[in-house]
């Protein structure tokens, strides 16, 4: 399977203007690439102002339409002609409080809308002092997939983001990122089978950048990127697309 390399922008930039450069360079450097899939998860208003590269949301609600003001549903992104959302993000599980529950309702919403979803876990820094790691991950891949069938899964991705690399310039090592997508493999067995395992993606996120971009594609058996900070820069991020081929 192809690699995926998913940019997400969060909030930035803060004009249309820069949000169509960022974008058309991006576009002209990577279109011609056929080994990777590259996906541009800009704010939802630049969404439908960005044509040319597979495009993907930030998050979305768990309803499908209604009197939710300030909302954007899954169904809505998806007849905007959008393949992917991001889900449980740790920004929104922070900043935001969504809880497993939450985002399994949006996982599942997402999947009914025709949406691929990229399902974000990972654990604090106090979570991975204390030893609590693994725990973590599990409870958000056990309550975030509730009620998700195996069949379901193939519209899944599973994005490793360890809270304490995310921003931080502290990237995860190569050895701890694999026993992480280990770990998370070996739960996805446990929850479905082991064909559910294996074919599902996991990839990682939390401080990639041009240099270290390559190691976890080649060596950590990441089956992608999921870039916030370097995706901001389009010759850095150019970069991190053409290492993961
Ligand atoms: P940084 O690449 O800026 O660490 O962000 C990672 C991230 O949160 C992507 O979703």
């Amino acid at each position: 399977m192809k690699p995926l390399i998913a940019a997400n922008w969060k909030c930035n930039p803060t004009s249309q203007k820069e949000a169509k450069t960022l974008f058309e360079g991006i576009k002209k450097r990577v279109k011609n690439i056929k080994n990777a899939e590259v996906v541009i998860c800009p704010p939802f208003v630049y969404l439908s102002i960005l044509k040319g590269l597979t495009l993907g949301a930030q998050n979305c609600y768990f309803e499908e339409k209604g009197a939710f003001t300030g909302e954007i549903s899954a169904l809505i992104l998806k007849n905007m002609g959008i393949d992917y959302v991001i889900i449980g993000h740790s920004e929104r599980r922070k900043y935001f409080k969504e809880t497993n529950e939450e985002i399994n309702k949006k996982i599942k919403r997402a999947i009914s809308a025709g949406l691929k979803v990229i399902f974000c876990v990972g654990e604090t820094s106090q979570e991975r002092d204390e030893g609590n790691k693994t725990n973590i991950i599990k409870n958000q891949l056990k309550e975030g997939l509730e009620g998700i069938s195996k069949a379901e899964t193939k519209n899944i991705t599973i994005a490793y983001e360890p809270i304490w690399a995310i921003g931080t310039g502290n990237n995860c090592s190569v050895d701890e990122t694999m026993t992480s997508i280990l770990f998370i493999k070996q739960t996805l067995n446990n929850l479905y089978n082991r064909a559910v395992a294996d074919k599902t993606r996991v990839i990682y996120g939390g401080s990639v950048k041009g240099e270290n971009s390559n190691s976890y594609i080649k060596e950590a058996g990441a089956s992608g990127l999921l870039v916030g900070g370097a995706s901001l820069k389009t010759e850095e991020f150019v970069k991190i697309v053409k290492s993961s081929i």
